[in-house]
């Protein structure tokens, strides 16, 4: 049964509940926050700038296509890689339509020595709805507890699902397929609450969360729109869910993990070294072009941190190489922005 979470009022206390012990199919984690899966954000040189900051339980690679997945060769596919050192603490999020399918890949997601395997039951982009894959697969729960249960058979790791509410606004439907979920053999459960057109334009409804926690006794990891830890505080204290799992602060700020879990804290020459490092992580594990297109994804949401995010974005990202992209980190981190508490909402998409 998950604990009883008790008074969190402060970040202290929040950081307390963070760290105390957590173990998802008998393996223990590092502590209750996690990164989200984030397709063409969470890729291997992002991971390793978060890795490098620690601080997390578990971080999730961006969704791979189970079809594609036991082909993959890793020394060339741009998400199907990884780093050794990071596969005990990195969970490979797998999605398709076909319990079969999804569970051979499963089965290459737990040779290769991940933590886990996560489920997409949530993604509303229209190409994978399009293919009954992500959170199309929510309109049909039947199939989806029938991939869960192929899944379950396929492998002995963790196995994760990551879902929204579904399609309408139902939230004990939500709570059904939680608990169905469970019964076919899911460890843990992400629960994004939202339902599937509003993408991330509605704020989500961490009632929600509450509601499909409480319909099972395995963790669920609250997620959305947590961005400070007064956020991380009220979805931990009204919902009982147990863990945070945070998507697009992790991008703008990868030491988030440290600073709510660790005694992290920034100093003012963070966005340069940080910068600097994703960009040299970049070129490290990606040739030229495909670098400038990564870093150019990940620029707003760093870019949110600063009070004139708009034109210092428009202004880091005006290149065409990683050398011109470094040339400008310089030239605009140092001396560093002024920087917002909060970060700007217009950028992160
Ligand atoms: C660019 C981008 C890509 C995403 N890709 C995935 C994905 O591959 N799989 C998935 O389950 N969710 C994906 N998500 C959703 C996030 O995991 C998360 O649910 C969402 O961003 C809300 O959390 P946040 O408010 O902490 O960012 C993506 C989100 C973004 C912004």
């Amino acid at each position: 049964m998950p604990e009883k979470v008790t008074a969190i009022t402060t970040p202290e206390a929040l950081k307390a509940f963070l760290n105390s012990p957590l173990s998802i199919g008998g393996r223990p984690l590092k502590n209750r926050m996690v990164m989200a899966p984030m397709a063409g954000l969470g890729h291997i040189a992002l991971r390793q700038l978060v890795d490098e900051f620690g601080g997390f339980g578990l971080l999730f690679t961006g969704m791979c296509s189970a079809k594609a997945l036991p082909h993959e060769n890793p020394e060339v596919s741009r998400v199907f890689s990884w780093r050794p050192e990071e596969l005990p603490h990195t969970v490979c999020q797998i999605f398709g339509p076909e319990p079969a399918i999804m569970a051979l890949a499963a089965q290459r997601v737990e040779q290769e020595g991940f933590f886990g395997v996560d489920l997409n039951f949530g993604c509303s982009v229209a190409a994978i709805c399009k293919k009954g894959s992500g959170a199309a697969l929510l309109k049909t729960p039947d199939l989806a507890v029938k991939i869960v249960e192929a899944v379950r058979n396929a492998v002995s790791c963790p196995v994760f699902v990551k879902f929204r509410t579904g399609w309408h606004n139902d939230p004990e439907a939500a709570a059904r397929m939680a608990a169905a979920f469970e019964s076919a053999g899911a460890d843990a459960l992400t629960f994004h609450p939202r339902v599937a057109p509003d993408r991330r334009s509605r704020p989500p409804r961490w009632k929600v969360i509450g509601q499909v926690q409480e319909a099972v006794s395995i963790p669920v990891f609250g997620n959305g729109n947590l961005f400070d830890t007064q956020d991380g505080i009220t979805m931990v204290q009204t919902t009982g869910c147990q863990g945070l799992s945070l998507g697009r602060m992790a991008v703008a700020r990868p030491w988030i993990f440290a600073q709510w879990t660790r005694d992290f804290t920034p100093g003012p020459t963070i966005y340069l070294t940080c910068a600097l490092k994703l960009a040299e992580l970049l070129s490290r594990h990606y040739e030229d072009v495909f670098a400038v297109k990564c870093f150019k994804k990940i620029a707003p949401y760093f870019c949110a941190n600063f009070k004139f995010s708009q034109s210092i974005l428009k202004e880091l990202v005006r290149a065409q190489t990683m050398k011109e992209i470094t040339a400008n980190i310089h030239r605009l981190m140092d001396p560093p922005p002024e920087t917002s508490s909060r970060p700007n909402l217009n950028l992160f998409v």
